[in-house]
């Protein structure tokens, strides 16, 4: 390697110097021996003693996935994969296309890296079932699938194996729960770790009665009541909410439905629920809000109520075309 080689004493002048110029190569150590300084260059200067000695390579220190992956993978293959990234608390769960599932160790362990989280783990399903849980695969840091994931301020302890969660609706639930106001009899029929609840009763004044079927997700929920400071007061139960809603002896004023492939099968149960004027934030899948508003008015109308359409909006993209839709009805006699 061709070197600039000077006193010992002159070292850091004349590295200082090069840098500047752009003539030292950043691609090897700077050598210290017998009273001489040898410094790397990119071409050959005047004015200095120039000797060619061997030096040390510079570790190259990746800084961010790409760099970690850039020997594996394609570019589009890495940006498909870090979109893919869900961080709930201190675990990352990801997805690996069929064709990179032979690199899925050296994927999960430059995930570890690049995160600094505790466990990485990828999708071995989709989510599936009445309780939405995907199947995951362990890939690299402590297998522990039980994390505290904040949101708004709100501490969610959940066990991403046991419970569905998305961090991806954090901004949905913050819409909602501001325009919930102070006073407001809520029912989340379908609650999981209670996500929605937990934001709401921690900024408002309210009674919410939270029903999931899944056994896990109401464990969750009662702990993270305890977790969290609350203004609000929530009550759980577990169970189908068709069933559980029977022994409800009030109506509330606002019912969410965040079961997007089955909602539409409960809007019996909620037009029932709803007090005069309250309001159903309603979520389907769907590529238009059409299907939606009209499940939602067509389930008014046959209980001999009306359906004012407040808002709509895309929640989340979940695959081309289609997308998590909310709809919030206001529901009148
Ligand atoms: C898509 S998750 C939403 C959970 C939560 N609202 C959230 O945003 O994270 C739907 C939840 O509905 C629950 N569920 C499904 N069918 C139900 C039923 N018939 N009665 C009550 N809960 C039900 C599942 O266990 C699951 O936790």
């Amino acid at each position: 390697m061709k070197c600039v080689k000077v006193p010992l004493k002159q070292l850091n002048d004349t590295r200082i110097n090069l840098m500047e110029k752009g003539l030292m190569s950043m691609e090897y150590r700077i050598k210290a021996c017998d009273d001489f300084g040898y410094i790397p260059i990119t071409e050959d200067i005047d004015d200095y003693t120039i000797v060619d000695i061997e030096l040390e390579p510079m570790k190259k220190v990746p800084h961010n996935f790409s760099e970690l992956l850039e020997d594996e993978l394609t570019h589009d293959e890495i940006e498909n994969l870090r979109t893919s990234f869900d961080t709930i608390g201190d675990v990352v769960i990801l997805e690996i296309p069929e064709n990179l599932e032979s690199k899925k160790q050296i994927i999960g362990d430059a995930a570890l890296e690049f995160t600094k989280r505790k466990a990485i783990y990828m999708k071995k399903s989709a989510i599936k079932g009445t309780t939405r849980v995907r199947d995951l695969e362990f890939l690299s840091g402590v297998d522990d699938s039980i994390t505290i994931h904040k949101e708004h301020g709100a501490r969610l302890k959940l066990d991403v194996r046991q419970v569905y969660f998305s961090p991806r609706l954090a901004t949905e639930r913050k819409r909602v729960m501001e325009s919930v106001n102070d006073g407001e009899r809520i029912l989340d029929m379908f609650c999981g770790i209670g996500p929605y609840p937990i934001v709401i009763a921690k900024n408002k004044n309210v009674d919410i009665t939270a029903v999931d079927i899944n056994k896990y997700a109401i464990k969750y929920l009662d702990e993270n009541i305890k977790l969290n400071k609350l203004k609000g007061n929530i009550t759980t139960y577990c169970g189908d909410v068709r069933e559980v809603s029977e022994s409800f002896k009030t109506k509330f004023d606002r019912i969410i439905m965040n079961l997007p492939g089955l909602a539409y099968t409960f809007l019996d149960v909620s037009v029932d629920l709803i007090e005069d004027g309250g309001i159903i934030n309603y979520y389907e899948f769907s590529d238009s809000y059409e299907t939606g508003i009209k499940r939602l008015e067509n389930a008014c109308s046959k209980a001999g109520k009306q359906a004012e359409i407040i808002n709509c909006r895309k929640v989340k993209s979940t695959s081309p075309g289609e997308w998590h839709m909310a709809i919030d009805g206001k529901i009148n006699s």
